[in-house]
């Protein structure tokens, strides 16, 4: 089968690195792809927001199965499009527009939790008209605030403040379109809540689904999760703290829940869903959905999966989910992303990487995300720019081993986060 992936970070390298190994793989492509994916398959230079592009690539390509990385052109509707398209008549891995709106829309998401019983933070929402009562909800709520742009902020559209001046500038910024355009004109203030998140994932065609490895990633630049909030700094699977008990709840009360509910409202998926959990006390509560897979979550989950990728998703789009046998890694993953000094605000670009020639005999695997490839050398190409993962029987080890890597790779100016899974090994 030829196939075709959309996106160019790490969690598209891990994904184009795991479909490589697939007996069912005749020809993989990436668009638009980063420096590390050469080896892989083709890298096409393709914008992949532009839809009828992409449709050009897929027919002279005679790919059969595309695979959506990112969630922009899931919100954007490439999964209609192609389903509408009546000259190709690929399989595509990722929800239509209707499931994408449970990323695209934080409002659509808080609403159909409430519909549909699925515990998640008491919320009220606005939009550009209301102003004003905006504020006065704020009253409503103890501090620290929490206020969402209901759109796609690439995962920077939410303010945590304990101040009341700071959450009225935030409600104005965004209410005016200051801040996140039009991904702030109307917003979501919710409840705090407090305990330890994780991020859970489930392969589902609307009826049946497999759960993939947990994960918990590390959201916040600085150490101790302190400073602003980035794509991801690293991320650990198996998530010590996920027990068995923790897990049934999950499932009754969350995971089979949305799938019901998405069902029950007539809204097709077909793809990833993402839930981004918090655990308070011993009961999970839902503060967000994603519609494809986590990045830097995918870089540590990949690693963990031992049966065909490729079978799965196939699966997935010919109905015959249900009889895949998921076979999982009990070794654990543990992922660093070595990213450019300055990020998450600006950063310089360009910069050699050096020694990933050296890391043969550490257990693990080089993700790259903001690389780019020049005349046979690796050049820093972004904020997030490479992902370190490391292997090991237990998250210790694994985590040893991705900071293993990280001695060895480097570019002037690179910066890691040293205490990615301390928080959680005195639990292992
Ligand atoms: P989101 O983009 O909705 O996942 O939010 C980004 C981050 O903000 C989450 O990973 C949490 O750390 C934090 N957050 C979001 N909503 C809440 C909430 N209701 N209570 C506490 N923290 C939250
Ligand atoms: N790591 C969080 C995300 O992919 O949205």
């Amino acid at each position: 089968m030829n196939v075709l992936l959309l996106g160019s970070g790490g969690r598209e390298h891990a994904i184009a690195w795991k479909l490589s190994q697939s007996s069912m793989l005749r020809s993989l492509h990436i668009a638009p792809g980063n420096g590390g994916m050469e080896s892989l398959g083709t890298v096409a230079d393709l914008n992949v927001m532009d839809f009828a592009a992409v449709e050009r690539y897929v027919r002279r390509q005679k790919i059969g199965l595309m695979i959506v990385g990112a969630e922009a052109p899931l919100v954007a509707g490439i999964a209609d499009y192609f389903e509408a398209s009546t000259k190709t008549n690929i399989l595509v891995v990722g929800p239509k527009k209707a499931g994408a709106m449970l990323e695209g829309s934080k409002e659509f998401a808080k609403a159909f939790m409430q519909r549909h019983n699925i515990p998640t933070a008491r919320y009220v929402s606005f939009d550009h008209s209301q102003l004003n009562e905006a504020i006065a909800a704020l009253d409503t709520f103890q501090p620290p605030y929490v206020i969402k742009a209901d759109g796609l902020a690439a995962g920077k559209g939410v303010i945590i403040t304990k101040s009341k001046a700071e959450a009225t500038k935030t409600l104005r910024d965004m209410l005016s379109g200051l801040a996140f355009q039009e991904a702030g004109k109307k917003v979501v203030i919710e409840e705090f809540l407090s305990g330890r998140e994780l991020s859970m994932f489930a392969v589902t065609d609307g009826s049946s689904y497999h759960l993939l490895p947990s994960a918990k990633d590390y959201k916040q630049i600085g150490e101790g999760d302190t400073g602003a909030n980035t794509g991801g700094m690293g991320a650990i699977s198996p998530v010590p703290f996920l027990t068995e008990e923790f897990q049934e709840k999950a499932l009754n009360q969350v995971i089979i829940p949305t799938i019901k509910g998405l069902s029950k409202d007539g809204i097709p998926f077909s793809g990833v869903l993402f839930f981004g959990l918090i655990r308070v006390g011993s009961d999970p509560y839902v503060i967000e959905y994603n519609c494809r897979l986590g990045d830097p979550e995918t870089e540590v989950i990949l690693p963990r999966i031992k049966s065909d990728l490729l079978h799965l998703f196939e699966s997935l789009c010919s109905g015959l989910l249900s009889e895949y046998d998921l076979v999982t890694d009990e070794r654990a993953a543990a992922t660093v992303i070595l990213a450019s000094d300055g990020y998450p605000d600006s950063y310089e670009k360009g910069n050699e990487i050096k020694g990933l020639n050296d890391v043969g005999g550490i257990d693990g695997h080089v993700f790259h995300a903001g690389t780019k490839q020049s005349r046979k050398k690796l050049y820093t190409n972004g904020g997030r720019v490479l992902a370190l993962t490391g292997r090991g029987a237990d998250v210790e080890e694994a985590v040893k081993n991705s900071y293993r890597l990280a001695e060895k790779v480097g570019f002037e100016g690179a910066y890691c986060r040293k205490d990615i899974g301390a928080d959680v090994l005195d639990l292992a």
